[in-house]
């Protein structure tokens, strides 16, 4: 029914706009007595063999909402219903920001992908601890967090910590986003040397708190073997809790798009089906060079239960959706449970 009837209307209209449309549509269905277990009856799917424990979390399944859906943790527990095992939520700021100018969303029908630059817009920390704080949390949520746009790199450090303490108690879970394509001065962000020095700040901060609570970094697809070894170093450097493979690509190979399509959508991250295979790639490189020392979030392109799967046997423990959601509808959830119940 999704991809049959209520995609072919969904995607008449502009994707942001979508988006907020269908936030809202969810938010308040939800709130209609009986709607919210109907949908957990229609969608979750509950069995012992579906858990997983990782860094010290007991995860229901091993099925997760990627971030940027979410941003501002207004809709956590209404996507919970839908069955995922986690929700992440960010990438949050310090201060909340408005992003990148619209239209910033692009959808490539043909691939089966999109195109985004929103540059991080979201209404800031404070607004997020609201949210998590008014709602109690049915799932574990993992928080995605980031520096503002406008700053000195100097302050970089600063806005990650800023933002990791102010969350601290309101999450399950923390994400250093160190790869999104959309934000300036992206490169010194993925300067190891950078990177110890920002990992060692916020697990200072981690280790002073009253409990501790894991810290992941997460990645780009588009890195080189070198790059990737850096990674591994830094891991095992640091010993950071784990690793997200993959954020969206600056890659535009391979495309059904037209290079006149790509050139009116400009700059962004692509995200979706044309990043699967990239993204397998960097978890299988990370899990083979490391002997699978550490744990891995799979995320890209998984658009069926089999490119799910794929990323397990890669080296993923957990796996994560965005653009699959979207194109693919909340069914693809349930199939990923059934296949790996399936095994
Ligand atoms: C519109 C959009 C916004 C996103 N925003 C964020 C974000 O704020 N922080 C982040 O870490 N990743 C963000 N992502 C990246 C996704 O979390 C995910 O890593 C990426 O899209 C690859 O997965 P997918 O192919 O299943 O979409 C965003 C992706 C999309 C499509």
């Amino acid at each position: 029914m999704y991809k049959s009837i209520i995609r072919p209307i969904l995607f008449q209209f502009d994707p942001e706009k979508v988006h907020y449309f269908t936030f809202s549509l969810i938010k308040n269905f939800s709130k209609i007595p009986g709607v919210s277990s109907l949908i957990r009856s229609l969608f979750q799917v509950e069995d012992p063999k579906l858990e997983r424990e990782l860094f010290g979390l007991k995860f229901k399944n091993p099925v997760g909402l990627a971030a940027g859906f979410d941003k501002n943790a207004v809709l956590y527990n209404e996507l919970a219903d839908f069955g995922f095992g986690f929700i992440e939520i960010g990438t949050v700021t310090p201060k909340g920001q408005e992003g990148n100018p619209k239209k910033r969303i692009f959808r490539l029908k043909d691939d089966q992908g999109l195109i985004n630059r929103m540059g991080f817009n979201n209404a800031g920390v404070e607004a997020a601890i609201e949210n998590l704080k008014s709602n109690q949390r049915k799932v574990l949520i993992g928080g995605n967090i980031g520096k503002n746009t406008d700053i000195p790199t100097e302050q970089y450090t600063q806005d990650y910590c800023d933002t990791f303490k102010a969350l601290h108690a309101y999450v399950d879970y923390f994400v250093l986003n160190v790869s999104c394509p959309n934000v300036g001065s992206h490169a010194k962000l993925q300067d190891k040397d950078y990177l110890l020095e920002l990992i060692g700040s916020v697990q200072k901060l981690n280790k002073a708190a009253t409990s501790q609570k894991p810290i992941l970094l997460k990645i780009a697809p588009d890195l080189n073997k070198q790059q990737l070894d850096e990674i591994v170093d830094l891991v095992a450097e640091t010993k950071i809790d784990g690793v997200i493979a993959s954020n969206t690509s600056v890659n535009r190979e391979g495309l059904k798009a037209t290079e006149a399509a790509l050139e009116a959508i400009g700059n962004g991250g692509l995200s979706g089906k044309p990043i699967k295979d990239r993204s397998t790639a960097t978890i299988k490189y990370l899990a083979d060079k490391s002997n699978k020392s550490f744990p891995i979030i799979g995320v890209g392109g998984i658009h069926t239960a089999e490119d799910a799967l794929e990323k397990i046997d890669a080296g993923a423990d957990l796996v994560q959706i965005y653009t699959g959601f979207i194109y693919e509808g909340p069914g693809l959830i349930k199939k990923i449970n059934k296949a790996l119940l399936a095994r």
